[in-house]
């Protein structure tokens, strides 16, 4: 915990007791104002050492003192500007939890979603089934470093290719490659796509991206929580959504090695196209579409002849 500070239990339930009576005032029906006391938990958790049962059940109020790593009128700044701004809780905390580990995020990143988890699934079921050992993969659009760095600690002798066209995004990403010790294996690169990797044109295992994928005229009306505040670099994915989509899939080819795989995240609905683009390079077999959790094809995997 950074500064801590200790609380009464009898004060943060106060603190706790206001929130939602913000909640209550603010929320324009009652799934918003379910899913904001979900985020309020969720932000105790992170920031007090309370668990979801003591706030359930209320139990932590008996506690004399409570550890908090910031100051309780720090809390009620945060919450006001996630209910009025409607800034995401991760930007507010800095930080989200991913697969199995934490990741620093800040607003020029892209805060990693849940179901990009599963790209880094397919990543590892598409190894296991490869003759040869992940030696060098990529990461293309890295933002936090999520994938990249969840490449690298499943494939202990890999390194990890990992290239952004932003700045902010590297800052950070390199910053959480340390922070998990992985900073010998995961190599940042600043440019567009394939464009820093020349060297390595032949020699990729495999190649993961979640590319901006939204319709341009789609990302103003995004949630405000992602059109407010999230980059729109890492959103835009030009006039139909797939102009980055459909660069990686044409320029890959030139940088996997015969047999590697090429895994991308998409938008719902955008799997036909992205499958016909992988079919029309002539490049690739085993052309799969996967689906994510909700049983939406999210997930194109093809392997270079
Ligand atoms: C949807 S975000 C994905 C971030 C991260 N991989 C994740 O899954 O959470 C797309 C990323 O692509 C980056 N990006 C946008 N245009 C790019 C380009 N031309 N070359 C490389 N990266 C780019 C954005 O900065 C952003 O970090």
């Amino acid at each position: 915990m950074e500064n801590p500070s200790w609380v009464s239990g009898e004060a943060l339930w106060e603190w706790r007791r206001v929130a939602c009576q913000q909640v209550s005032a603010c929320a324009v029906n009652p799934q918003e104002a379910g899913a904001y006391l979900r985020e309020l938990d969720w932000m105790l958790m992170a920031v007090a050492e309370v668990d979801r049962l003591a706030l359930r059940l209320e139990s932590y109020r008996n506690r004399p003192a409570i550890n908090v790593e910031r100051s309780l009128a720090d809390l009620s700044t945060l919450w006001q500007r996630r209910l009025q701004e409607k800034v995401p809780l991760q930007y507010l905390l800095g930080r989200t939890t991913w697969r199995d580990f934490t990741l620093a995020v800040a607003p020029g990143v892209l805060i990693p979603r849940p179901e990009t988890e599963l790209l880094v699934d397919l990543a590892i079921a598409a190894a296991a089934t490869m003759a040869v050992e992940p030696s060098h993969w990529a990461d293309l659009g890295t933002g936090s470093g999520a994938i990249a760095l969840a490449l690298a600690r499943s494939f202990p002798q890999a390194i990890v290719h990992a290239v952004d066209a932003s700045a902010s995004a590297l800052t950070i990403a390199k910053q959480n490659a340390e922070q998990l010790g992985l900073a010998d294996r995961v190599l940042f690169y600043r440019g567009s796509w394939l464009e820093p990797l020349e060297s390595l044109q032949g020699k990729l295992t495999g190649i993961a991206s979640n590319p901006p994928y939204i319709p341009s005229a789609l990302v103003p009306a995004l949630q405000p929580e992602v059109a407010r505040h999230e980059p729109h670099l890492a959103l835009d994915g030009g006039t139909d959504g797939l102009e980055f989509l459909r660069v990686i899939a044409e320029r890959a080819p030139q940088f996997l090695q015969s047999g590697g795989v090429l895994l991308l995240e998409m938008m719902a609905g955008q799997a036909e196209a992205v499958a016909d683009i992988l079919k029309q390079s002539g490049c690739y077999c085993n052309i799969q579409i996967h689906c994510d959790l909700a049983g939406i094809q999210r997930f194109a995997e093809a392997y270079r002849i």
